[in-house]
């Protein structure tokens, strides 16, 4: 089995201090590429911040015999991102690979959530994914490659209870992901989401011991760095991922009912008529991009 490797390539991940983005951070270096390594270094709530944890992480990747250079700025603000990205261009001229893995939590219900609470976690997960993703493309297309990674979560895919900020957050990455990668395609970049599943600070309180114990967050990498790598060429998907489980999820758009004959008038009656097969999963398909609900139109637009 050939190795896949990542010599000569340019890695930055933010978040890279601790729990997965750390994780990444070091196999990537194992493996050959030299790493940025962002990190705030703040409360699990984005609170504060120091050096520390970006430095450690940098340190264990020299002691480990490989590069990398850290990095302690903001993803959410555009000088933070445009920083991560030059921070990459200075130590290593080009920047190959962009894991968007920094993020916070301020958990509440949604009729107790604060304005602060929901603008901080947007923030950090989607304007952060902006700011460092824009600097990075265009530093991709000059060099016609790259590999992009949004984070997103099954609280945003599927819901979870007290996480509607977070869950925003989470499924507005999967939607800059649904363009970019349209956008991206005839530069030879590939845009990717995952949603990870790790015991980390972040889970720390979410998950029981015994099944953190399993739920490791290096079980997440393998996945990552291969759609990271030059062997990766998929695009615009989203994968889950968990304890060495790994499985593909979409939005998927379904057959549905054509009513009318696009001239009359369709009545509110017709739909409650037809809505058990407007409302039917069964034959849908991943949709890959606005334009394929034409496809089910098709009757009504020939
Ligand atoms: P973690 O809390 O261990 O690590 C997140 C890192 O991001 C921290 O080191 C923190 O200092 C850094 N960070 C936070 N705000 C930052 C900012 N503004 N700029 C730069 N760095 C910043 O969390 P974990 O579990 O490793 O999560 C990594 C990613 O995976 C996050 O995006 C999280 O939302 C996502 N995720 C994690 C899941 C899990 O089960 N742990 C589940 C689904 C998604």
């Amino acid at each position: 089995m050939s190795k896949i490797r990542f010599d000569e390539r340019v890695a930055i991940v933010t978040g890279a201090g601790a729990g997965i983005g750390r994780e990444y951070a070091l196999e990537l270096a194992r493996r050959g590429a030299k790493v940025v390594v962002n990190d705030l270094g703040g409360a699990r709530d984005g609170s504060g911040g120091n050096s520390s944890a970006a430095d450690a992480v940098v340190s264990e990747i020299k002691k480990a015999g490989g590069e990398a250079v850290a990095n302690y700025d903001n993803v959410a603000t555009m000088s933070g991102g445009e920083n991560i990205v030059k921070t990459a261009v200075n130590a290593f001229g080009k920047v190959d690979i962009l894991i968007n893995n920094a993020g916070i939590l301020r958990d509440k219900s949604f009729l107790k959530m604060t304005e602060a609470e929901w603008d901080a976690v947007i923030a950090v997960h989607l304007k952060g994914a902006f700011c460092v993703t824009q600097p990075a493309a265009k530093a991709m297309k000059d060099n016609n490659y790259g590999r992009i990674i949004f984070t997103s979560s099954t609280s945003g895919l599927y819901g979870n209870f007290g996480q509607t900020n977070y869950g925003a957050a989470k499924m507005g990455v999967v939607g800059i992901m649904n363009t970019l990668k349209l956008e991206m395609a005839k530069y030879n970049v590939k845009v990717n989401a995952i949603a990870p599943t790790a015991y980390s600070r972040m889970t720390a309180d979410v998950f029981p011991e015994e099944m953190g114990k399993k739920l490791q967050p290096k079980f997440n990498v393998p996945l990552v760095l291969y759609l990271c790598s030059e062997d990766n060429n998929e695009t615009g998907r989203t994968y889950v991922m968990g304890a060495g489980w790994y499985g593909r999820t979409a939005v998927v758009c379904a057959e549905g009912a054509c009513l009318g004959d696009a001239k009359r008038d369709i009545s509110v009656e017709e739909i409650r008529e037809s809505f058990s097969k407007i409302d039917k999963l069964e034959k849908a398909e991943p949709a890959n991009s606005g334009a394929d609900i034409f496809k089910y139109m098709g009757p009504l637009l020939s």
